[in-house]
């Protein structure tokens, strides 16, 4: 912009030509500004912001042509008009860049708009199964009390599942145990890997409990011994309420130089009091297995309802949860356990088979064992 001083007679002609709006070039400058004003104001995008500078003060834009065909002038015309149309100039390309920086801004702030206030998208997350919940918490109580949690496979042989365990071929106990026989052999390379022994080439079965890893274990570990054997468990039966062809056991297994029934007491005790939360009464009844001499079946008050009787409890108030006794010395025998070397008298050992499902059932007061693998979601979604 071309400075003037108020006394020079530019200023003066400044004055006389306050009606350069009707001279010529001046009312092109004036109708030029709204034209473009207006213009810059309806621009929508980028793309016609281009045009509009493009069309006033491109090299052939309405505007620059004015400023060249200034030197055509008079002085003191060319002086005035010139001033006017370069301060427009610069007042247009102002507007056109405030312009744009508002294109900027808002898609910015498009981009970056955020509704405090707006309801929240829920996420689908899924989450644990109940028996896998109840399963964790069982590893990590008997964990906290020193057991280690092993694993067995589900396919087992007809000697870990039976033989091992003082059941032999003929004996009546066996059909205690409604099995799966499976008449497919293994592959070779996994009758290494399972160390098997077989007690007929198609002595496969889908395991009937847990115990057999009992011995599995054994055969490869010397006492003291805390272990514990979560897994899936077959069953060939018809289903009901508290029945299942295919349920979770979690086996129990210490051997040491002195265990005996009043530890087994203390252990489960303590087990049922940290996975229920509260004292709760349990029993020991004697019972019959063919791996544990003495044996009993654990049962608790029935926390469905609440010991008063129901058809989960067969009216009787009482759930039986486990299977459990002192470990039979056949069972020390098959697993070939070196004797204990300071008193040359045999390990002891109780173990224990919980019903994980029947223990899940309990804790969230479930009346129908089936629920679990229904894959119903109006039932799982409420864990
Ligand atoms: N394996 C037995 C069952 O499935 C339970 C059990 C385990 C009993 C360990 C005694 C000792 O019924």
């Amino acid at each position: 912009m071309v400075k003037i001083h108020p006394h020079t007679k530019e200023a003066r002609s400044k004055t006389s030509a306050k009606h350069s709006g009707s001279y010529g070039v001046g009312v092109n400058l004036k109708t030029l500004k709204n034209q473009a004003q207006n213009e810059i104001k309806k621009a929508t995008e980028l793309k016609e912001l281009n045009e509009i500078f493009k069309k006033y003060l491109g090299k052939r834009g309405e505007l620059t042509q004015i400023l060249r065909s200034l030197e055509k002038l008079p002085k003191a015309k060319r002086v005035k008009i010139g001033r006017e149309a370069n301060e427009l100039k610069n007042f247009l390309r102002e507007k056109m860049e405030q312009k744009k920086s508002s294109f900027v801004k808002t898609t910015e702030d498009k981009e970056e708009w955020l509704d405090i206030t707006a309801p929240g998208k829920k996420l689908a997350l899924g989450h644990l199964h109940p028996l896998t919940l109840v399963k964790r918490k069982v590893e990590e109580i008997f964990q906290a009390m020193g057991f280690t949690v092993i694993e067995g496979p589900d396919i087992e042989t007809e000697w870990y599942n039976f033989d091992a365990l003082n059941i032999p071929k003929d004996h009546p106990a066996r059909d205690l145990w409604n099995t799966f026989y499976l008449k497919t052999e293994l592959p070779k390379e996994a009758k290494v890997k399972m160390k098997t022994k077989f007690s007929s080439p198609n002595g496969l079965l889908l395991r009937t409990h847990t115990s057999p890893v009992q011995v599995r274990y054994m055969e490869s570990h010397q006492p003291p011994l805390r272990i514990i054997v979560p897994g899936n468990v077959f069953r060939h039966e018809a289903t009901d309420q508290s029945h299942e062809f295919q349920l979770y056991q979690v086996e129990g297994l210490m051997v040491d130089e002195k265990v005996s029934v009043a530890s087994f007491k203390a252990i489960i005790g303590e087990f049922f009091r940290r996975f229920f939360g509260n004292d709760i009464k349990f029993r020991l009844r004697p019972d019959y297995f063919p791996f544990t001499e003495p044996s009993f079946d654990v049962s608790i008050t029935c926390l469905v309802c609440g010991g008063k009787g129901c058809p989960v409890c067969k009216e009787t108030g009482w759930v039986e949860m486990a299977g459990a006794g002192m470990v039979h010395p056949n069972v020390f025998k098959a697993a070939k356990l070196i004797p204990h070397q300071r008193s040359g008298l045999g390990w002891q050992g109780w173990a224990f088979g919980f019903g994980l499902d029947r223990l899940a059932m309990m804790k969230y007061k479930i009346n129908d064992v089936r629920l679990f693998r229904s894959g119903d979601l109006r039932f799982l979604q409420q864990f």
